[in-house]
This record gives structure tokens, sequence and C-alpha cells, in this order.
């Protein structure tokens, strides 16, 4: 399957909210996590959104071994998540730094919450429920924020603390 060109920041189809998968184990369901694993390796990416390769559906795919862009990341197990329910598990939020495949070369420091509850389906319709904390908790938020239209930027508090990756100095990101 090919890899997927990403849409970026500006496109209004990242803005709109997804619609749920109604029929698992499809051949198109399975086409489409195929080429959103292939389109994530490809890029380096530590999550994709269906939406961003112009797929309005609730599907998301996110993992982190070890991730060039993040080398210091915790290990996130390769997961693929269709029609996701997030519930927080505390008021506690942490700020930390993101990227995006949808805007490439920038970086910002983002609130989420720590520790949360997240549950779906994977491809095969089978019930997924874990609770996440860390940097875990944090790509879920990010990967099912792309779902609701809502893009890293709108939630920044400072936009200070936004810039391009190689003019961010490291003892800010750090
Ligand atoms: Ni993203």
């Amino acid at each position: 399957m090919p890899i997927r060109d990403i849409l970026r920041m500006g496109d209004a189809r990242l803005l709109q909210v997804a619609e749920k998968v109604d029929v698992f184990d499809t051949s198109e369901l399975h086409a489409l996590v195929t080429d959103l694993i292939e389109t994530m390796h490809a890029n380096d990416g530590a999550g994709l959104a269906a939406p961003q390769i112009g797929v309005n559906l609730q599907v998301v795919v996110f993992g982190v071994e070890s991730n060039p862009r993040y080398p210091d990341a915790e290990v996130v197990p390769f997961t693929v998540l269709v029609n996701p329910v997030l519930t927080a598990l505390s008021e506690e939020v942490e700020e930390g730094w993101e990227g995006c495949l949808s805007l490439p070369g920038l970086r910002g420091k983002v609130p989420r919450h720590t520790r949360l509850r997240y549950s779906g389906f994977d491809q095969f319709g089978q019930a997924i429920a874990r609770e996440v904390s860390g940097f875990h908790a944090r790509v879920v938020q990010h990967e099912t924020d792309h779902l609701w239209g809502i893009l890293y930027p709108r939630r920044i508090r400072d936009l200070r603390n936004f810039g391009f990756s190689d003019v961010l100095s490291p003892e800010r990101t750090a």
C-alpha cells in the first residue's frame, strides 16, 4: 500500500470532527490502517490520525520504540485505536514539547492531562481499555485531538513556547 501525503496545517480537512467507524474488520479499514502505519513510519512519527491523510474517520495509530524525533521518550506500545473515548483520571496537567507531522519543523509546549483512561477498539473490533500516564497519555491526547479537529497550537498557553525545532535552544526544549 502506498505511503500517503500528510495534510498540513491550514487545510480545512484537519479542522473537521471525524466520523465513527461502524463496521470493523473490513478490507477498507485494514487498508486504511496499513496506510497510516506505513506513512507514520516513513516520517518517523510517534502517531498519525486518519484525518491527517484526508480520511475523516476516528482511527489513529501510535507507538514509540526508538524514535529519532523523540530520542528520550519512554516506550509507548504500538496501538491501533478506533472510536476512542478518553477520560482524565486526575486534574493534574503537565506541559511538554510536542511536534506534529502536519506542522513539519515546528514544536510547541502543550499542557496535557498526566493520567487518563482510554478505551476504543482495534481494527478487528476487539475492545481496548487502558490506564496510562506520562508520554503515553500525551501521545493519545495529541492523536485523538486530530479526530476533533484540534491541532496542538490551539492548546499552547504561551505562544513564546512555539517555534522551529532547529531554532529553539536545547535548554528550552529539555
Ligand atoms: Ni499530530
